[in-house]
Protein backbone atom coordinates (compact mmCIF):
# COMPACT_ATOMS: atom_id res chain seq x y z
CA UNK A 1 0.00 0.00 0.00
CA UNK A 2 0.63 3.97 -0.28
CA UNK A 3 2.09 4.52 2.72
CA UNK A 4 1.74 8.39 2.40
CA UNK A 5 -1.62 8.00 0.65
CA UNK A 6 -2.58 5.77 3.79
CA UNK A 7 -1.33 8.65 6.36
CA UNK A 8 -3.27 11.52 4.23
CA UNK A 9 -6.37 10.26 3.54
CA UNK A 10 -6.80 10.06 7.84
CA UNK A 11 -6.25 13.46 8.00
CA UNK A 12 -9.00 14.56 5.24
CA UNK A 13 -12.21 15.05 8.54
CA UNK A 14 -8.99 16.99 9.94
CA UNK A 15 -7.79 19.02 6.94
CA UNK A 16 -11.42 19.91 5.46
CA UNK A 17 -12.52 21.03 9.36
CA UNK A 18 -10.15 21.33 11.62
CA UNK A 19 -10.04 24.94 13.22
CA UNK A 20 -6.88 26.17 13.92
CA UNK A 21 -8.04 27.36 17.53
CA UNK A 22 -9.27 24.10 18.26
CA UNK A 23 -5.77 22.63 17.53
CA UNK A 24 -4.04 24.96 19.71
CA UNK A 25 -6.04 23.81 22.26
CA UNK A 26 -3.64 20.47 22.37
CA UNK A 27 -0.17 22.11 20.44
CA UNK A 28 0.01 25.34 22.13
CA UNK A 29 3.65 25.87 23.10
CA UNK A 30 4.15 23.51 25.91
CA UNK A 31 0.90 23.46 26.99
CA UNK A 32 -2.54 21.65 27.34
CA UNK A 33 -1.22 18.72 25.78
CA UNK A 34 1.99 18.29 27.86
CA UNK A 35 0.24 18.19 31.21
CA UNK A 36 -2.49 16.09 29.99
CA UNK A 37 -0.13 13.59 28.21
CA UNK A 38 1.56 13.68 32.26
CA UNK A 39 -1.46 13.21 34.37
CA UNK A 40 -1.77 10.02 35.86
CA UNK A 41 -4.31 7.36 35.52
CA UNK A 42 -6.51 8.67 38.04
CA UNK A 43 -6.14 6.16 41.24
CA UNK A 44 -9.32 3.56 41.27
CA UNK A 45 -12.49 5.36 43.12
CA UNK A 46 -12.12 5.00 46.74
CA UNK A 47 -15.68 3.73 47.33
CA UNK A 48 -16.47 2.32 44.12
CA UNK A 49 -19.59 1.48 43.68
CA UNK A 50 -20.96 -1.70 45.13
CA UNK A 51 -22.02 -4.12 42.07
CA UNK A 52 -25.96 -5.20 43.20
CA UNK A 53 -25.83 -8.55 44.34
CA UNK A 54 -26.26 -11.52 41.95
CA UNK A 55 -26.60 -15.06 41.71
CA UNK A 56 -23.58 -16.13 39.14
CA UNK A 57 -24.63 -18.73 36.52
CA UNK A 58 -25.13 -22.40 37.31
CA UNK A 59 -25.16 -25.14 34.49
CA UNK A 60 -22.48 -26.63 32.16
CA UNK A 61 -19.10 -24.64 31.25
CA UNK A 62 -18.64 -24.12 27.65
CA UNK A 63 -16.00 -22.35 27.79
CA UNK A 64 -13.81 -22.58 31.00
CA UNK A 65 -9.80 -20.46 30.60
CA UNK A 66 -6.78 -18.38 31.63
CA UNK A 67 -6.52 -15.41 29.32
CA UNK A 68 -3.32 -13.55 29.93
CA UNK A 69 -2.31 -10.39 29.31
CA UNK A 70 1.57 -10.56 28.85
CA UNK A 71 4.95 -8.67 27.57
CA UNK A 72 5.93 -10.84 24.38
CA UNK A 73 8.13 -10.25 21.60
CA UNK A 74 6.34 -11.16 18.70
CA UNK A 75 7.12 -11.20 14.95
CA UNK A 76 4.73 -9.39 13.18
CA UNK A 77 7.86 -8.62 10.14
CA UNK A 78 10.35 -11.25 10.23
CA UNK A 79 13.02 -9.16 10.42
CA UNK A 80 12.49 -8.44 13.69
CA UNK A 81 10.10 -8.91 16.56
CA UNK A 82 8.16 -5.98 17.71
CA UNK A 83 8.05 -5.63 21.54
CA UNK A 84 4.41 -6.08 22.50
CA UNK A 85 1.43 -6.70 25.55
CA UNK A 86 -0.69 -9.89 23.98
CA UNK A 87 -3.54 -11.76 24.72
CA UNK A 88 -2.11 -14.92 25.58
CA UNK A 89 -4.00 -18.54 26.48
CA UNK A 90 -3.01 -19.83 30.11
CA UNK A 91 -4.39 -23.25 31.66
CA UNK A 92 -7.71 -23.96 29.44
CA UNK A 93 -10.33 -26.13 31.56
CA UNK A 94 -13.18 -26.53 28.89
CA UNK A 95 -14.22 -26.26 25.77
CA UNK A 96 -10.70 -25.66 23.93
CA UNK A 97 -12.15 -26.39 20.58
CA UNK A 98 -14.22 -22.75 21.56
CA UNK A 99 -10.78 -21.21 21.39
CA UNK A 100 -9.26 -19.88 17.68
CA UNK A 101 -6.30 -18.03 16.61
CA UNK A 102 -5.69 -16.28 13.28
CA UNK A 103 -2.83 -18.10 12.11
CA UNK A 104 0.06 -15.39 12.35
CA UNK A 105 -2.11 -12.60 14.15
CA UNK A 106 -1.26 -10.78 17.20
CA UNK A 107 -4.27 -10.64 18.29
CA UNK A 108 -5.48 -12.61 21.10
CA UNK A 109 -7.78 -15.55 20.40
CA UNK A 110 -11.14 -15.64 19.14
CA UNK A 111 -13.46 -16.06 21.39
CA UNK A 112 -16.40 -18.97 19.51
CA UNK A 113 -19.51 -19.03 21.76
CA UNK A 114 -23.08 -19.80 21.18
CA UNK A 115 -26.24 -17.55 22.69
CA UNK A 116 -26.74 -18.79 25.95
CA UNK A 117 -23.47 -20.27 27.10
CA UNK A 118 -21.57 -20.26 29.87
CA UNK A 119 -18.24 -18.41 29.49
CA UNK A 120 -15.67 -18.44 32.45
CA UNK A 121 -12.63 -16.28 31.83
CA UNK A 122 -9.68 -15.59 34.45
CA UNK A 123 -7.98 -12.55 33.59
CA UNK A 124 -4.60 -13.25 34.47
CA UNK A 125 -2.90 -9.40 34.62
CA UNK A 126 1.21 -9.96 33.95
CA UNK A 127 2.04 -6.48 32.53
CA UNK A 128 3.19 -3.56 34.86
CA UNK A 129 -0.11 -1.65 34.55
CA UNK A 130 -3.54 -1.91 36.23
CA UNK A 131 -5.98 -3.24 33.52
CA UNK A 132 -9.34 -5.38 33.04
CA UNK A 133 -11.02 -7.18 30.16
CA UNK A 134 -13.95 -5.54 28.37
CA UNK A 135 -16.47 -7.69 26.36
CA UNK A 136 -17.50 -4.84 23.70
CA UNK A 137 -21.04 -5.21 22.84
CA UNK A 138 -21.65 -8.32 25.23
CA UNK A 139 -24.82 -7.26 27.36
CA UNK A 140 -23.41 -8.83 30.87
CA UNK A 141 -23.60 -7.80 34.55
CA UNK A 142 -21.70 -4.81 35.93
CA UNK A 143 -18.76 -7.07 37.49
CA UNK A 144 -18.51 -8.80 34.42
CA UNK A 145 -18.20 -5.46 32.16
CA UNK A 146 -14.97 -4.53 33.29
CA UNK A 147 -15.82 -1.34 34.16
CA UNK A 148 -12.61 0.39 35.63
CA UNK A 149 -13.42 -0.17 39.32
CA UNK A 150 -12.93 -3.14 38.78
CA UNK A 151 -8.94 -2.66 37.84
CA UNK A 152 -6.59 -5.21 38.92
CA UNK A 153 -2.83 -4.55 39.71
CA UNK A 154 0.16 -6.27 38.04
CA UNK A 155 0.17 -10.00 39.67
CA UNK A 156 -3.69 -10.08 40.17
CA UNK A 157 -6.39 -11.66 38.32
CA UNK A 158 -10.10 -11.43 37.81
CA UNK A 159 -12.45 -14.36 37.88
CA UNK A 160 -15.19 -13.71 35.22
CA UNK A 161 -17.89 -16.21 35.10
CA UNK A 162 -21.18 -15.10 32.84
CA UNK A 163 -23.76 -16.36 30.38
CA UNK A 164 -23.53 -15.31 26.64
CA UNK A 165 -26.79 -13.13 26.09
CA UNK A 166 -26.16 -11.82 22.78
CA UNK A 167 -27.17 -12.94 19.44
CA UNK A 168 -25.35 -14.01 16.88
CA UNK A 169 -22.18 -11.20 16.17
CA UNK A 170 -19.01 -10.32 16.14
CA UNK A 171 -17.75 -8.77 19.23
CA UNK A 172 -14.49 -8.41 20.63
CA UNK A 173 -12.63 -7.20 23.97
CA UNK A 174 -9.93 -5.18 25.11
CA UNK A 175 -8.71 -3.55 28.20
CA UNK A 176 -10.69 -1.33 30.15
CA UNK A 177 -8.67 0.70 32.64
CA UNK A 178 -9.28 4.41 32.96
CA UNK A 179 -6.24 6.47 30.95
CA UNK A 180 -4.99 3.93 29.70
CA UNK A 181 -7.18 2.11 27.27
CA UNK A 182 -5.47 3.72 23.72
CA UNK A 183 -1.90 2.62 25.33
CA UNK A 184 -3.04 -0.91 25.97
CA UNK A 185 -4.73 -1.80 22.88
CA UNK A 186 -2.00 -0.02 20.88
CA UNK A 187 0.19 -2.45 22.34
CA UNK A 188 -1.92 -5.46 21.13
CA UNK A 189 -4.22 -6.11 23.90
CA UNK A 190 -7.53 -6.96 21.87
CA UNK A 191 -9.20 -9.75 20.21
CA UNK A 192 -12.37 -10.99 18.37
CA UNK A 193 -15.32 -12.87 20.04
CA UNK A 194 -17.95 -14.49 17.83
CA UNK A 195 -21.42 -15.30 18.96
CA UNK A 196 -23.42 -17.93 17.13
CA UNK A 197 -27.08 -18.46 17.40
CA UNK A 198 -29.89 -20.98 15.97
CA UNK A 199 -31.42 -18.64 14.00
CA UNK A 200 -28.27 -17.48 12.29
CA UNK A 201 -27.21 -21.23 11.91
CA UNK A 202 -30.91 -21.38 9.86
CA UNK A 203 -29.63 -19.34 6.73
CA UNK A 204 -26.84 -21.54 5.99
CA UNK A 205 -24.31 -18.87 5.75
CA UNK A 206 -21.19 -19.20 3.80
CA UNK A 207 -19.12 -20.66 6.82
CA UNK A 208 -15.44 -22.06 6.95
CA UNK A 209 -12.96 -21.10 4.49
CA UNK A 210 -15.63 -18.76 3.30
CA UNK A 211 -16.19 -16.64 6.33
CA UNK A 212 -13.60 -14.28 7.26
CA UNK A 213 -12.82 -12.30 10.32
CA UNK A 214 -11.37 -8.96 9.40
CA UNK A 215 -10.33 -6.73 11.56
CA UNK A 216 -8.89 -3.25 10.53
CA UNK A 217 -5.71 -2.31 12.36
CA UNK A 218 -3.51 0.68 11.80
CA UNK A 219 -0.43 1.01 13.93
CA UNK A 220 2.67 3.58 13.99
CA UNK A 221 5.64 1.19 13.27
CA UNK A 222 8.93 3.08 13.46
CA UNK A 223 12.12 2.00 11.57
CA UNK A 224 12.94 -0.54 14.36
CA UNK A 225 9.53 -2.47 13.93
CA UNK A 226 8.24 -1.35 17.06
CA UNK A 227 4.84 0.26 17.89
CA UNK A 228 5.38 4.21 18.80
CA UNK A 229 2.43 5.84 20.39
CA UNK A 230 1.10 9.41 21.17
CA UNK A 231 4.61 10.70 19.39
CA UNK A 232 2.66 12.93 17.74
CA UNK A 233 2.21 14.97 20.62
CA UNK A 234 -0.71 17.56 20.42
CA UNK A 235 -2.14 16.27 16.76
CA UNK A 236 -2.38 12.65 17.85
CA UNK A 237 -3.98 13.80 21.41
CA UNK A 238 -6.37 15.65 19.00
CA UNK A 239 -7.37 13.72 16.29
CA UNK A 240 -6.40 10.11 18.36
CA UNK A 241 -3.81 8.28 17.36
CA UNK A 242 -3.56 7.31 13.65
CA UNK A 243 -0.67 5.18 12.41
CA UNK A 244 1.57 4.73 9.25
CA UNK A 245 0.68 1.55 8.40
CA UNK A 246 -2.19 -0.99 8.28
CA UNK A 247 -2.48 -4.42 10.37
CA UNK A 248 -5.30 -6.56 9.14
CA UNK A 249 -5.66 -8.68 11.47
CA UNK A 250 -2.49 -7.53 12.95
CA UNK A 251 -0.62 -8.85 9.70
CA UNK A 252 0.38 -6.69 6.69
CA UNK A 253 -1.05 -7.18 3.92
CA UNK A 254 -1.69 -10.36 2.01
CA UNK A 255 -4.05 -11.32 -0.34
CA UNK A 256 -6.84 -13.22 0.58
CA UNK A 257 -7.20 -16.64 -1.94
CA UNK A 258 -10.80 -16.90 -2.11
CA UNK A 259 -13.00 -19.89 -3.83
CA UNK A 260 -15.79 -18.86 -6.88
CA UNK A 261 -18.95 -18.52 -4.83
CA UNK A 262 -19.70 -16.51 -2.04
CA UNK A 263 -17.57 -15.13 1.03
CA UNK A 264 -18.83 -13.66 4.14
CA UNK A 265 -16.40 -10.51 5.32
CA UNK A 266 -16.73 -10.11 9.27
CA UNK A 267 -15.12 -6.66 9.43
CA UNK A 268 -14.98 -5.24 12.83
CA UNK A 269 -12.50 -1.82 13.21
CA UNK A 270 -10.36 -2.28 15.85
CA UNK A 271 -7.96 0.60 15.94
CA UNK A 272 -7.53 3.01 17.85
CA UNK A 273 -9.16 6.22 16.38
CA UNK A 274 -8.99 5.57 11.77
CA UNK A 275 -11.96 5.79 10.22
CA UNK A 276 -12.45 3.63 6.88
CA UNK A 277 -14.87 4.30 4.27
CA UNK A 278 -15.33 0.81 3.16
CA UNK A 279 -16.22 0.43 -1.00
CA UNK A 280 -15.29 -2.66 -3.45
CA UNK A 281 -12.30 -1.72 -6.26
CA UNK A 282 -15.01 -2.33 -8.28
CA UNK A 283 -17.45 0.08 -8.12
CA UNK A 284 -20.47 -3.08 -7.35
CA UNK A 285 -22.17 -2.03 -3.95
CA UNK A 286 -21.55 -3.61 -0.57
CA UNK A 287 -23.62 -6.10 0.07
CA UNK A 288 -24.51 -5.50 4.10
CA UNK A 289 -26.53 -8.38 6.34
CA UNK A 290 -25.04 -7.11 9.89
CA UNK A 291 -23.99 -4.51 11.69
CA UNK A 292 -22.58 -4.58 15.54
CA UNK A 293 -25.59 -6.33 17.07
CA UNK A 294 -25.87 -9.15 14.80
CA UNK A 295 -27.96 -9.72 11.37
CA UNK A 296 -30.43 -6.81 9.61
CA UNK A 297 -34.08 -7.83 8.75
CA UNK A 298 -32.49 -8.04 5.28
CA UNK A 299 -30.02 -7.37 3.43
CA UNK A 300 -28.96 -3.54 2.09
CA UNK A 301 -26.59 -2.54 -0.35
CA UNK A 302 -24.74 0.73 0.05
CA UNK A 303 -21.87 2.20 -1.84
CA UNK A 304 -19.90 3.03 0.90
CA UNK A 305 -19.81 2.89 4.49
CA UNK A 306 -17.98 4.45 7.00
CA UNK A 307 -16.50 2.24 9.80
CA UNK A 308 -15.06 3.87 12.67
CA UNK A 309 -13.64 2.26 15.91
CA UNK A 310 -15.64 -0.47 17.48
CA UNK A 311 -18.09 -0.56 14.72
CA UNK A 312 -18.82 -4.06 12.66
CA UNK A 313 -19.82 -4.77 9.50
CA UNK A 314 -20.99 -7.96 7.99
CA UNK A 315 -20.24 -8.13 4.52
CA UNK A 316 -21.53 -10.90 1.71
CA UNK A 317 -20.02 -10.62 -1.10
CA UNK A 318 -20.52 -12.74 -4.70
CA UNK A 319 -17.52 -14.38 -6.59
CA UNK A 320 -19.74 -17.35 -8.20
CA UNK A 321 -19.35 -15.81 -11.77
CA UNK A 322 -15.28 -14.91 -11.02
CA UNK A 323 -12.95 -16.43 -13.00
CA UNK A 324 -9.99 -17.57 -11.51
CA UNK A 325 -6.93 -15.44 -11.29
CA UNK A 326 -10.01 -12.19 -10.80
CA UNK A 327 -9.20 -9.89 -8.28
CA UNK A 328 -11.36 -7.89 -6.16
CA UNK A 329 -10.14 -5.43 -3.77
CA UNK A 330 -12.15 -3.91 -0.22
CA UNK A 331 -10.74 -0.56 -0.45
CA UNK A 332 -11.30 2.68 1.97
CA UNK A 333 -12.41 5.55 0.05
CA UNK A 334 -11.17 9.38 1.20
CA UNK A 335 -13.22 10.27 4.22
CA UNK A 336 -14.45 13.54 1.99
CA UNK A 337 -15.09 12.94 -1.17
CA UNK A 338 -12.21 14.61 -2.94
CA UNK A 339 -9.70 14.29 -0.32
CA UNK A 340 -7.30 11.42 -0.95
CA UNK A 341 -7.42 8.32 -2.98
CA UNK A 342 -8.27 4.83 -1.43
CA UNK A 343 -6.38 2.69 -0.82
CA UNK A 344 -6.72 -1.27 -0.35
CA UNK A 345 -7.14 -2.57 2.92
CA UNK A 346 -7.71 -6.25 1.50
CA UNK A 347 -7.55 -7.97 -1.93
CA UNK A 348 -9.69 -11.14 -2.67
CA UNK A 349 -7.20 -13.24 -5.13
CA UNK A 350 -9.87 -16.21 -7.20
CA UNK A 351 -8.81 -19.19 -6.88
CA UNK A 352 -9.82 -22.60 -9.31
CA UNK A 353 -12.08 -24.07 -6.69
CA UNK A 354 -15.81 -23.30 -6.98
CA UNK A 355 -16.78 -22.36 -3.77
CA UNK A 356 -20.01 -21.91 -1.83
CA UNK A 357 -23.44 -21.54 -3.32
CA UNK A 358 -26.18 -19.32 -1.82
CA UNK A 359 -29.18 -17.32 -2.73
CA UNK A 360 -29.84 -14.41 -0.47
CA UNK A 361 -33.31 -14.48 1.34
CA UNK A 362 -35.80 -11.91 1.66
CA UNK A 363 -35.39 -11.67 5.32
CA UNK A 364 -32.52 -12.58 7.52
CA UNK A 365 -33.94 -12.43 10.38
CA UNK A 366 -37.24 -11.52 12.45
CA UNK A 367 -36.05 -7.56 14.05
CA UNK A 368 -37.27 -6.64 16.98
CA UNK A 369 -37.80 -2.85 16.32
CA UNK A 370 -38.19 -0.98 19.38
CA UNK A 371 -40.92 1.53 18.84
CA UNK A 372 -40.42 5.42 20.23
CA UNK A 373 -43.66 5.48 21.44
CA UNK A 374 -41.81 2.45 23.86
CA UNK A 375 -39.98 5.34 25.39
CA UNK A 376 -40.44 7.12 28.77
CA UNK A 377 -39.57 10.21 27.16
CA UNK A 378 -40.98 10.04 23.67
CA UNK A 379 -42.71 13.14 23.28
CA UNK A 380 -40.91 15.74 21.18
CA UNK A 381 -38.10 17.34 23.04
CA UNK A 382 -38.00 15.51 25.33
CA UNK A 383 -34.99 13.17 24.65
CA UNK A 384 -31.78 13.35 27.18
CA UNK A 385 -29.04 15.27 25.11
CA UNK A 386 -25.80 14.65 25.81
CA UNK A 387 -23.33 17.45 24.24
CA UNK A 388 -19.53 16.70 22.77
CA UNK A 389 -17.19 19.07 23.56
CA UNK A 390 -13.51 19.93 23.99
CA UNK A 391 -12.09 22.35 26.82
CA UNK A 392 -8.83 23.33 27.68
CA UNK A 393 -9.15 22.65 31.50
CA UNK A 394 -10.65 19.20 30.38
CA UNK A 395 -9.74 18.06 27.00
CA UNK A 396 -12.22 15.97 25.95
CA UNK A 397 -16.09 16.22 27.15
CA UNK A 398 -19.72 15.01 27.73
CA UNK A 399 -21.53 18.08 28.59
CA UNK A 400 -18.50 20.01 29.41
CA UNK A 401 -17.29 17.39 31.66
CA UNK A 402 -14.79 14.84 31.78
CA UNK A 403 -14.92 11.35 33.16
CA UNK A 404 -15.45 11.43 37.15
CA UNK A 405 -15.16 8.06 38.70
CA UNK A 406 -18.80 7.03 40.68
CA UNK A 407 -20.11 10.25 39.60
CA UNK A 408 -23.16 10.37 38.05
CA UNK A 409 -25.96 12.90 37.09
CA UNK A 410 -29.39 12.59 37.89
CA UNK A 411 -29.58 12.44 33.69
CA UNK A 412 -27.26 9.72 33.46
CA UNK A 413 -29.88 7.65 35.71
CA UNK A 414 -32.30 5.33 34.58
CA UNK A 415 -35.00 3.37 35.93
CA UNK A 416 -34.13 -0.26 35.44
CA UNK A 417 -36.97 -1.33 32.48
CA UNK A 418 -37.13 1.82 31.21
CA UNK A 419 -37.04 2.54 27.59
CA UNK A 420 -35.20 6.01 26.70
CA UNK A 421 -34.49 8.26 24.38
CA UNK A 422 -31.15 9.54 23.98
CA UNK A 423 -29.68 12.39 21.50
CA UNK A 424 -25.79 12.80 21.21
CA UNK A 425 -25.12 16.27 19.86
CA UNK A 426 -21.62 16.96 18.29
CA UNK A 427 -22.30 19.85 16.64
CA UNK A 428 -19.28 21.75 18.36
CA UNK A 429 -16.14 19.86 18.17
CA UNK A 430 -15.47 20.49 14.29
CA UNK A 431 -14.36 16.52 14.62
CA UNK A 432 -16.03 13.02 14.15
CA UNK A 433 -16.74 10.87 17.63
CA UNK A 434 -17.64 7.43 17.83
CA UNK A 435 -19.65 7.09 20.55
CA UNK A 436 -20.41 3.86 22.21
CA UNK A 437 -22.71 3.21 25.36
CA UNK A 438 -22.38 -0.47 26.95
CA UNK A 439 -25.21 -2.77 28.09
CA UNK A 440 -27.53 -4.24 25.47
CA UNK A 441 -27.62 -2.89 22.18
CA UNK A 442 -29.38 0.42 20.94
CA UNK A 443 -31.12 1.20 17.95
CA UNK A 444 -30.34 4.60 15.79
CA UNK A 445 -33.56 6.68 15.13
CA UNK A 446 -32.26 9.37 13.05
CA UNK A 447 -29.40 11.41 12.68
CA UNK A 448 -29.13 15.45 11.35
CA UNK A 449 -26.15 14.74 9.22
CA UNK A 450 -25.07 17.80 8.12
CA UNK A 451 -22.44 17.80 5.07
CA UNK A 452 -20.83 14.42 5.90
CA UNK A 453 -23.02 11.35 4.82
CA UNK A 454 -22.19 7.80 4.98
CA UNK A 455 -22.24 6.07 8.49
CA UNK A 456 -24.65 3.16 8.32
CA UNK A 457 -26.80 3.11 11.31
CA UNK A 458 -29.19 -0.20 10.65
CA UNK A 459 -30.03 -2.85 12.97
CA UNK A 460 -28.63 -3.44 16.56
CA UNK A 461 -25.48 -0.90 17.37
CA UNK A 462 -23.41 -0.34 20.44
CA UNK A 463 -21.64 2.08 18.81
CA UNK A 464 -22.50 4.71 16.70
CA UNK A 465 -20.57 7.10 14.37
CA UNK A 466 -21.21 11.29 15.38
CA UNK A 467 -20.20 13.47 12.21
CA UNK A 468 -19.14 16.92 12.40
CA UNK A 469 -21.81 18.54 13.32
CA UNK A 470 -24.16 15.34 13.59
CA UNK A 471 -26.78 15.19 16.21
CA UNK A 472 -27.77 11.67 16.60
CA UNK A 473 -30.73 9.74 18.22
CA UNK A 474 -30.97 6.49 19.77
CA UNK A 475 -33.47 4.31 21.87
CA UNK A 476 -32.31 1.93 24.23
CA UNK A 477 -33.59 -0.27 26.54
CA UNK A 478 -31.99 -0.40 30.12
CA UNK A 479 -34.09 -3.95 31.03
CA UNK A 480 -31.34 -6.07 31.73
CA UNK A 481 -28.98 -5.46 34.10
CA UNK A 482 -29.03 -2.47 37.39
CA UNK A 483 -25.61 -1.10 38.24
CA UNK A 484 -22.88 1.36 36.83
CA UNK A 485 -22.01 1.29 32.86
CA UNK A 486 -19.92 3.45 30.70
CA UNK A 487 -21.07 5.57 27.89
CA UNK A 488 -17.70 7.05 26.06
CA UNK A 489 -16.03 7.97 22.91
CA UNK A 490 -14.48 4.60 20.94
CA UNK A 491 -11.61 6.96 19.31
CA UNK A 492 -9.43 5.56 22.34
CA UNK A 493 -7.36 8.76 22.98
CA UNK A 494 -10.00 10.38 23.23
CA UNK A 495 -11.96 7.99 25.59
CA UNK A 496 -8.62 8.27 27.76
CA UNK A 497 -9.30 12.01 28.11
CA UNK A 498 -12.10 11.85 29.17
CA UNK A 499 -14.70 12.17 26.42
CA UNK A 500 -16.82 9.40 29.19
CA UNK A 501 -19.30 9.09 31.90
CA UNK A 502 -21.06 6.66 34.06
CA UNK A 503 -24.77 6.08 34.14
CA UNK A 504 -26.58 4.18 36.75
CA UNK A 505 -29.35 1.65 36.43
CA UNK A 506 -31.61 1.75 39.49
CU1 LIG B 1 -15.03 -1.10 23.50
CU2 LIG B 1 -16.13 0.93 26.85
O1 LIG B 1 -15.48 -0.05 25.20
CU1 LIG C 1 -18.28 -1.74 25.39
CU1 LIG D 1 -14.14 11.36 20.13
Amino acid sequence: MNRRRFISNSLSFSSALLVPSVLNLFMGPGRAHAHHHDRPAPAPHPHPPSPPSRTGPTGPIALDFELQAVPESFHVYSDRATEMWRFRVGTVTAGASQLSHIPGSFLGPTLELRQGQRLRVKFVNSITQASIIHWHGLDVPMDQDGHPHSVVGPGDSYQYDFVIPNRAGLYFYHPHPHGKVGEQVNRGLVGLLRVRDDEEDALGLPADENEHLIALIDRRVNADRQFEYMTGGGHDHMMGMHGNTLLINGQTQAPLKVKRGWQRLRIANLSNARIYNLQWSDGRPLSIIGTDGGLLESAETRQQVLLSPAERLDVLVDLSKAKEGDQLSLQSAPLVAGRGSPFDLIQLHCTSEIGAAWTMPQTLCRFDRISESEAINAAPGSEKIFTLGISQQEGWTIDALPYEPGIVRAKETVRFGDTEIWEFDNSGTHLPHPIHIHGASFQVLSRTSGSFTGAFDLGWKDTVLLLPGDRVRLIKRFNTHKGDFLFHCHNLEHEDHAMMRDFRIL
